[in-house]
C-alpha cells in the first residue's frame, strides 16, 4: 500500500510555473533570446541555473558569458519572479489540491514536497500549507536536480519508506522521469504531449482525485 506522496510544487500546488516562465521570458526578452511555451516546457522542473543554461544555449550566448555574469542573470530572473509571487495567498492554491492534502492527511499516509525551488518553503508559507508536510527536501540538499531520481529518493529515505510504496505528482516531464526512474508510481497533471510517459495522468489539479490515485497505483501492472 502507498506510505507516502511526494506533490512537485510549482505547477501542481500553485500556478508558480506561469510565474517563472513570465520571469524567465523577460529576462531572456532584454537579452534578445525568444522563446515560446513549448520550449517552456523543457524547462519545468529544472533548477535556477540550468533553466539559465537551457535559455543561453538557445540564444547561442552560452560560451560567451562568465561565472559571475550568469548569477547575475539568474539572480534577475528570481527578483522578478519574487516580484510575481508577492501577492501570493491560500486564494492561490490550484482547484482540488486542499481536498486531497486533506485526503491524504486522514487515510494517515505521509507527505512530502519534491521541489527543486529555493523559494518553495517561502510558497508553501505562503499559501498556509505548511503544516500538511511532513518533510520538505530542501533543493540545496540535492546534488542532481529532476529528471535524476535524487529528489524523490531524498524524501522517502528520509522517512524511511520504500520507493515501490511512494507515489509522485508531477506537472514536468522531467519530473515524471524522475519518478519513475526511482521507482516510484507517477501521477501527472497536465497535457499528454508531454507527460505520456506518467503512469496515470490527468488534464487538471481538480482531476487528482485521492481515491483514484490510490485506486491506480493498486491496479498498476507489476
Ligand atoms: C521548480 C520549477 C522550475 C524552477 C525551479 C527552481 O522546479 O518548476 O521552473 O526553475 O523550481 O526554482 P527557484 O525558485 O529556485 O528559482
Ligand atoms: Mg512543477
Amino acid at each position: 500500500a502507498p506510505q507516502l506522496i511526494i506533490y512537485d510544487l510549482d505547477g501542481v500546488i500553485t500556478d508558480t510555473a506561469e510565474f517563472h516562465f513570465l520571469a524567465w521570458k523577460k529576462l531572456a526578452e532584454e537579452l534578445g533570446i525568444t522563446f515560446d511555451r513549448q520550449f517552456n516546457e523543457q524547462l519545468k522542473g529544472i533548477s535556477r541555473m540550468d533553466s539559465l543554461d537551457r535559455i543561453l544555449a538557445l540564444g547561442e550566448s552560452a560560451a560567451s558569458l562568465s561565472a559571475e555574469e550568469k548569477l547575475e542573470l539568474a539572480t534577475r530572473k528570481n527578483g522578478y519572479y519574487l516580484e510575481l509571487i508577492e501577492e501570493i495567498n491560500p486564494g492561490h492554491i490550484l482547484p482540488g489540491i486542499e481536498a486531497l492534502l486533506d485526503d491524504n492527511k486522514q487515510a494517515g499516509i505521509k507527505i512530502a514536497l519534491g521541489s527543486a525551488s529555493k523559494n518553495a518553503p517561502h510558497i508553501l508559507d505562503k499559501l498556509e500549507l505548511s503544516d500538511y508536510f511532513d518533510y520538505i527536501v530542501d533543493a540545496a540538499q540535492v546534488t542532481k536536480g529532476k529528471p535524476d531520481p535524487e529528489t524523490f529518493t531524498n524524501a522517502a529515505d528520509a522517512l524511511g519508506i520504500a520507493y515501490e510504496n511512494c507515489i509522485g505528482i508531477e506537472d514536468a516531464a522531467a519530473g515524471v522521469d524522475a519518478i519513475n526512474s526511482a521507482g516510484m508510481f507517477s501521477v501527472a497533471v497536465g497535457e499528454q504531449a508531454h507527460l505520456g510517459h506518467a503512469h496515470y495522468r490527468v488534464d487538471h489539479t481538480q482531476d487528482l482525485v485521492f481515491q483514484d490515485i490510490i485506486e491506480r497505483f493498486h491496479n498498476q501492472p507489476k
